[in-house]
Parts: structure tokens; sequence; C-alpha cells
């Protein structure tokens, strides 16, 4: 079903699905979730059309699972949407992801009312100096916007990796060092997180990738270090809110064997 030009979607869901859904919201449900949207384009040639309508499938299912995580109480959802690799792509792919990301975002600066009627912040992550001017201006709008909104968070991870980011964060760090704005013995974990791009963020309690790959794909490293991992056959495109169920279970069921002092 495709989702219109919306990102906050009402479509409802069958009964069976509520109810389902309803027995999953009995145990601990996780605050927050992250994805790792992968398999746009093997759908595509799976489909046979063309890549473009494979990101845009992709980009629907990205609200489908919104709606989905708003349903279930997932307070903040974090998405891998362009990662600094994604720059080694054909020009022609390059430049429809970054249309992709220009048009919707415009639709997000255009949804200002839901945006604070349903609380959400959103935030976008990465090497934004990375990516086309106008895109920057837009997400930084969108960021400011948003800024106060704290019921729910979403962050679009643009021009990311987790290797860039700790390398960004160190050298703010030192940077502070050589002024003498920080001592040696202030740089620890908890300095050098409050320089990550996602200062602002928890850590995602459960991250979920798609397409078969088992890899993090230089995502949320440092963040992701005490995460329930959970990795999914299906293309992203494809992704359902019964495979999501079946990763909250699965969380469910790994987080009961942490004993007290397992983090
Ligand atoms: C990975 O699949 C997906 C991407 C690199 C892009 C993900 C983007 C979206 C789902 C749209 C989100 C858009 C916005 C504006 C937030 P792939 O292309 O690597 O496919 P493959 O693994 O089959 O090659």
């Amino acid at each position: 079903m495709g989702g219109g030009d919306t990102w906050i979607r009402k479509d409802g869901r069958s009964w069976l699905q509520k109810v389902a859904c309803d027995v999953v919201k009995m145990g601990r449900i996780p605050n927050h979730v992250a994805f790792i949207m992968d398999g746009n384009r093997r759908f595509a040639k799976r489909l046979h059309i063309d890549r473009a309508q494979g990101h845009l499938m992709g980009f629907d299912k990205l609200t489908e699972t919104l709606e989905w995580c708003s349903d279930l109480g997932i307070t903040e959802v974090t998405v891998y949407a362009f990662s600094i690799e994604n720059f080694k792509r054909s020009k022609e792919e390059v430049d429809c992801l970054m249309e992709l990301a220009r048009q919707k975002f415009g639709v997000l600066l255009s949804e200002r009312e839901k945006l604070h009627q349903h609380g959400v912040c959103v935030r976008i992550i990465g090497n934004l100096h990375m990516l086309p001017l106008d895109i920057q201006e837009i997400a930084n709008e969108i960021m400011e916007m948003t800024s106060e909104n704290n019921r729910a968070f979403l962050n679009v991870c643009m021009a990311y990796t987790a290797r860039e980011e700790i390398a960004h964060s160190v050298k703010e760090l030192a940077t502070l060092a050589v002024n003498g704005d920080i001592r040696l013995d202030e740089i620890d974990e908890k300095a050098l997180s409050s320089h990550l791009y996602t200062r602002m963020s928890s850590d995602p309690d459960l991250l979920i990738r798609t397409s078969g790959e088992i890899r993090l794909s230089d995502f949320l490293l440092w963040q992701a270090s005490h995460s329930i991992l959970s990795f999914v056959e299906v293309l992203w495109p494809d992704f359902s809110l019964w495979h999501l169920l079946a990763c909250i279970l699965y969380y469910q069921h790994q987080i009961s064997y942490r004993t007290a002092d397992e983090i």
C-alpha cells in the first residue's frame, strides 16, 4: 500500500494485527529501535522496476514502520538512510537518493502541525556538510522546527558512518584539550559520547537489519554495544508488522536472560 506524501500515516490495523500487538505489548517494549533498511535494490531487481522506484518503496515502508512503532509505544526510532559509503555509488543513484531526501524532507517541513500534535522531534544525524547545501538547510530547518518536541524521536542518519562519527568526536575533544578547555583525565567514555552526533539520544535497545546480511556496516558501532541485534531475512520493502513483532518477541526473550548486573 502506498503511503502518499506523508511521514505520519494513519492506515490502521486489522483486528488480528491489533490482537497480536496487544499480546506483544504485555511484555517489555524497547524504547529505542534502530533500523538498517537494507535490500531496496535487490527488491527492485526482483520486481523488474528501477532502483529509484525501489528506494521510493523503501521510503513508503519507513513511514509504515513508523506508524507501527508509534502504535506499539516505541518512543525513539533511528534509521540508516544514507551512509558515507553510499557516496561511492553511481552518480545517477546518489542523485536519485538525494532527490528523494530533498522531496521527503520538504514533505516533513509541510507536516509541521502533525509533528507538533504528536510531539515528534526529528534529528538528521551525520556529517551534514557532506550533503548538498539545500538539503543541509532543509535538515537544519526541520531540526529547529521540532527541537522542542519530546514525546517521540525520529533520527534519520544521512552522510553517516559510525567510524567517521567517532573520529569527529575524538577530534573535537582533542581540539578542546589543545586549547586547554578540557583536561586529559576528563576524556573518558562519557566525554566521547557527549561529542557524538547522537549525543541527544538514548542508546538503541534493539537494532534490526533486513535483507539477511549479518553485519553492522558501520552503523551506531558505539551506541549499539549493548543492543539486542535482530537480522531479518526479508528485503526492506517486504518488511511487515509481523516481522517487527517477531523482532520484539526476540528482544523480550533475549532480555529475559539478562541478569541484574548485565546491561
Ligand atoms: C539499502 O538498500 C538502502 C539504502 C542505501 C537507502 C535507504 C533509503 C530509504 C529506505 C529511503 C529513505 C529516505 C529518506 C528520505 C529518509 P540498498 O540500496 O543497499 O539495496 P541492496 O542491499 O539490495 O543493494
